[in-house]
């Protein structure tokens, strides 16, 4: 990691970081709901999705200011797919971001509407934002909707659950992957094109979407092998999750070193799609490198 690289991401964070932590203040007879929400929300991800709308944004008209709305709705959304995620009736998991997940520490049905409660604050932000024009806002939320629904991450979690206990063959493990992680990354990545008050080609839109396919392939791979390679206490959420549920996924189809060699094809797929496509890809390569060695 360059400390070029080190820096920029670290400047995306703290922009982030500062505008999640105020939200879901204040008192009330519902706090208790307010603080499930701060609780999972705060908890230290690693910001990937907001940090892809802020430079996205950036590539194309050299701020990342515009999306900081989009970039904290889409975080948001995509803390609640973890509170889900985590819950008895899914991946059934008691760790997260290094912490009791949000069921445990407060309640099943409090995780609940905490994640649904999320869910409808990420659009409240996307169609509120005066960073941006209604018009944009109204585009942000249409990319949002379609990646976290019915067709795309919903669909991805209601496969990967239906699958549990059936051995997949690597297209169909793809076509869960794509929609469950892709999905999401790919609309981090469209709504800083759309924050940015300079227009986007269709080319860079597409090349946007090529990148977030390859990257949250490789990302995906990625944590199919942290669930088997590393520590709980590395990782920040329990190992060996996929095997108690029975999935199958990439490390069970075909070991930890292909699954190495399968994360570097990907992310230089990924690094591929957006060098011709922006003036300054620097980072997003260097990101998709990151992503490729991480820890947690
Ligand atoms: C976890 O996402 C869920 C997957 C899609 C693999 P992240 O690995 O981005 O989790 P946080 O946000 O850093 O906790
Ligand atoms: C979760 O995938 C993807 C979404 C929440 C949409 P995983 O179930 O593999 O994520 P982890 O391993 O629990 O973070
Ligand atoms: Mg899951
Ligand atoms: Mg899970
Ligand atoms: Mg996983």
């Amino acid at each position: 990691m360059t400390m070029e690289f080190d820096r920029e991401y670290q400047a995306a964070l703290a922009l982030v970081e500062r505008e999640l932590e105020g939200c879901f203040q204040g008192d009330g007879t519902y706090r208790e709901l307010l603080d499930a929400m701060r609780y999972s929300l705060l908890a230290g991800g690693k910001r990937v999705r907001p940090v892809l709308a802020l430079k996205f944004c950036e590539a194309l008209c050299g701020e990342m200011e515009p999306a900081l709305d989009y970039a904290c709705g889409v975080e948001m959304l995509h803390t609640y797919s973890l509170i889900h995620d985590d819950l008895p009736c899914m991946d059934d998991d008691e760790l997260r971001r290094g912490k009791p997940t949000c069921h445990v520490k407060y309640s099943e049905w409090l995780a609940l509407l905490a994640g649904d409660a999320l869910q409808a604050a990420a659009f409240e932000r996307l169609t509120l934002s005066s960073r941006t024009t209604p018009q944009a806002n109204a585009k942000a939320c249409e990319v949002l909707a379609v990646a976290a629904g019915r067709h795309n991450m919903c669909a991805g979690q209601y496969l990967d659950i239906v699958e549990e206990g059936n051995a997949l063959d690597v297209d169909r493990l793809t076509q869960i992957h794509l929609h469950k992680t892709s999905a999401l990354l790919g609309a981090a990545c469209l709504l800083g094109l759309t924050a940015s008050p300079v227009e986007y080609t269709e080319q860079q839109w597409v090349a946007a979407l090529d990148y977030a396919k390859e990257l949250g392939l490789a990302f995906q791979i990625r944590d199919d092998m942290l669930d088997v390679e590393s520590t709980a206490e590395e990782l920040g959420k329990p190992i060996g999750s996929d095997a108690d549920n029975g999935k199958t996924t990439f490390a069970t189809l075909y070991g930890l070193d292909k699954c190495r060699e399968l994360v570097a094809e990907h992310t230089a797929r990924a690094g591929q799609s957006v060098s011709g496509a922006f003036e300054r890809p620097e980072f997003l390569c260097a990101l998709a490198d990151f992503l490729a060695k991480r820890k947690n």
